[in-house]
């Protein structure tokens, strides 16, 4: 139903993206008739997805999750920067005023963003967003630096970024309030682009909340 990449010609087919979305409505309609009005009402979902913009790994396909149950964020290799407005505004917004449980930070194998930070090369405005990472590989350099297999090292540093983002959502204010009034859980996840599956990485939440709040406890 959603293949817009028409190989014969190398191109998207952007008629194709109008005429999927009229079988998709109709689809919806012939399920429920009210479905449309009903989705019309307001939103309350239970999961905050911050994840890597990658046509790849979409956030409600592989989840299995419908419209109305995942707030969802994207950017180039799901990184949590403090002085992201956009980023800084949806977990604002989902944590403290949607009142989301879960939230999620997603990287996946294979990653252009952070294949891109494993290299020196200048790439003009993407230098200081791809900066965070290096600043990741910096971190856990003398890890990452014993891993000789680079294919290997790659993914290590995929997973090791999404834990780094993961305590960069913990640093945020409305995450630690959530926490503590309401037990907010984040999680760190890999999509596996090989595979199609969804790696928990089990990162001990509580422990790094523990950790790291005597220097960043902000209320
Ligand atoms: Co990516």
């Amino acid at each position: 139903m959603c293949d817009l990449n028409d190989n014969s010609v190398g191109f998207m087919k952007i008629d194709k993206i109008l005429e999927n979305n009229k079988e998709w409505i109709q689809s919806r309609l012939s399920n429920d008739k009210d479905y449309f009005k009903n989705l019309s009402k307001g939103q309350k979902p239970k999961v905050l997805y911050i994840g890597c913009s990658d046509s790849r790994v979409t956030a409600e396909e592989l989840m299995g999750a419908e419209p109305g149950e995942v707030f969802v964020h994207r950017n180039i290799a799901n990184m949590i920067s403090s002085i992201d407005l956009s980023a800084m505004s949806v977990i604002e917004y989902a944590v403290t005023h949607l009142e989301v449980d879960h939230l999620i930070v997603c990287g996946h194998y294979g990653c252009g963003g952070v294949k891109a930070a494993m290299e020196s090369k200048d790439l003009g405005i993407l230098n200081p967003w791809l900066r965070n990472i290096r600043d990741v590989y910096r971190l856990h350099s003398t890890e990452l630096n014993k891993i000789e297999n680079e294919s290997e090292r790659y993914k290590r540093l995929v997973e090791l970024n999404v834990q780094e983002q993961c305590i960069n959502v913990i640093k945020t204010a409305a995450v630690q309030k959530a926490y503590r009034n309401r037990g907010l859980k984040v999680y760190g996840w890999v999509f596996d682009i090989n595979t199609g599956k969804l790696i928990d990485l089990k990162i001990d939440f509580e422990k790094i909340i523990n950790n790291i709040m005597e220097i960043y406890h902000l209320d």
